[in-house]
């Protein structure tokens, strides 16, 4: 027994090494500032305890400080070499660079759960599924398919899961919701036994994402492999007995939890302000009285939802649901008077570029006025990143978000269980008990 422990740790070690060492040393001498950190590890480890607290925001202000370079450090993380861009002129240089010098990448955990689709798709591959997939994400679905189906599935939603109930916990009520809805709009799946499988399998699924790709029985990852096999085994059924052309199932489906985190954030920052909860009922009142009794949402009233938009433009600037991207150098190039070699991984932060006092002033504020007028400052503001390689379903994730806060709020106000509740990234900013809330609804 002790040998075949020994045997079996001995191999854990050796694939471990295989698959995390860094590259050798590029002959480059004019790099950014920065360390590799330890051999094998780099900062791996220093770098996942901060994506875990925060976003990963102390990693990079911390290193930023520590080699006084406001623009660029380099690291290693993943067992790649690394530089970090910092801010808004590094979020620039990238997405303005995409496919010239530099082009989308993502740490091996992610490439081999997605397997082949978008987001690991590169140069006129991408530009060609992209093309493919915006017919169901894009602004013509939005407004002529799902504006209608989207209000009437969640006022059902708040009727059964919401109404009649004192206490709810936001997350794990919201997401099945979202995944619901996902599976109507984009494989025509209604059959809640078949929703409910096919939701348990992406919520394993996603609990590899942030893992170490080490493909054994018993990890995060082995478990996360196995359930896309059988995601993707029973989406090409599906697909097949529909005769659907939507190639893009995958993607869409795995979506929902983006939105789901967003809404949960919202919510808890309407709890925390009540000032600003009392001006977006008053919008969405005036919405709802310009209706005729039990009329349905549509696109043109989304776009009448100017100040709750910019709340929730604010909640995903303190909190990005997602935290950041990676690139991959194509030819070495300079940046900001350094060398970054061919091959090299490169960072941008989304949490790091929303949380400097020079892009905003006051930065911990809430503030939804933050974004009247013009806004923030160009490419100070990326929760859905930017450039050729932007989010496809930023306008499905706001009709998504603003149709939610329209039903939820025009029937309740909620007081926050756990008061300062902690947000976790696992992988997606999450409050860490899922966000309790007291309901109270509204006197008619
Ligand atoms: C609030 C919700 C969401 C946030 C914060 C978000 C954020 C992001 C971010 C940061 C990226 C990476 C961009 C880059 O690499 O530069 C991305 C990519 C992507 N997102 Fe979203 N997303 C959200 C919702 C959605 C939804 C609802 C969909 C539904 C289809 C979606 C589909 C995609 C796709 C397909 C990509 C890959 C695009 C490409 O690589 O060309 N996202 N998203």
């Amino acid at each position: 027994m002790a040998t075949t422990l020994l045997a079996f740790f001995f191999l854990f070690i050796l694939y471990f090494f295989i698959q995390i060492q860094p590259k050798k040393p590029t002959t480059a001498n004019n790099l950014p500032p920065g360390s590799f950190g330890w051999p094998v590890l780099g900062e791996t480890l220093d770098f996942q305890r901060s994506r875990k607290d925060g976003g990963a925001n102390k990693f990079i202000r911390g290193r930023i400080d520590r080699y006084d370079s406001p623009l660029v450090f380099k690291t290693s993380l993943l067992g790649e070499r690394m530089a970090v861009f910092c801010g808004p002129e590094g979020n620039k240089f990238l997405f303005a660079n995409e496919n010239k010098l530099v082009v989308s990448w993502w740490p091996k955990a992610i490439r081999s759960l997605f397997g082949k689709c978008l987001n690991t798709s590169r140069g006129y591959e991408a530009k060609w599924l992209r093309k493919i997939m915006l017919p169901y994400v894009g602004p013509d679905a939005l407004s002529n398919r799902y504006d209608i189906v989207m209000d009437v599935v969640t006022r059902v939603h708040i009727q059964n899961q919401w109404e009649g109930r004192s206490e709810v916990t936001v997350f794990d009520t919201v997401k099945p919701y979202l995944f619901e809805l996902a599976c109507l709009l984009f494989i025509s799946l209604d059959d809640p036994t078949h929703v409910a499988k096919l939701g348990s399998l992406f919520n394993t699924f996603l609990t590899g994402i942030g893992s170490l790709p080490i493909d054994i029985p018993g990890t995060r990852f082995y478990y996360g492999k196995k359930a896309t096999n059988a995601i993707k085994k029973q989406l090409i059924m599906l697909i097949n007995q529909r005769k659907q052309q939507n190639a893009s199932s995958f993607e869409d489906l795995l979506s929902h939890d983006t939105s789901a985190v967003s809404i949960t954030l919202l919510m808890k920052s309407l709890g925390e302000h009540p000032d600003v909860y009392k001006n977006v009922l008053k919008e969405q009142m005036g919405i709802l009285e310009g209706k005729a009794p039990g009329e349905a949402l549509n696109w043109e009233d989304i776009q009448k939802m100017r100040y709750s938009w910019n709340v929730v433009c604010e909640v995903l600037r303190l909190n990005p649901p997602v935290i950041g991207a990676f690139r991959e150098a194509l030819v070495d190039f300079e940046y900001a008077g350094y060398t970054i070699p061919k091959g090299w991984k490169i960072m941008w932060s989304a949490a790091m570029t929303h949380k400097e006092e020079d892009n905003y002033p006051n930065v911990t504020k809430f503030d939804p006025s933050r974004f009247e007028g013009t806004g923030p400052t160009p490419f100070a503001y990326v929760p859905f990143g930017g450039g050729p390689r932007m989010c496809l379903g930023k306008e499905l994730a706001r009709m998504q978000i603003l149709v939610f806060l329209h039903n939820i709020v025009t029937k309740f106000s909620w007081d926050l269980l756990i008061p300062d509740e902690k947000i976790e990234y696992d992988p997606f900013a999450t409050p860490v008990k899922g966000l309790p809330i007291r309901l109270h609804p509204h006197k008619v």
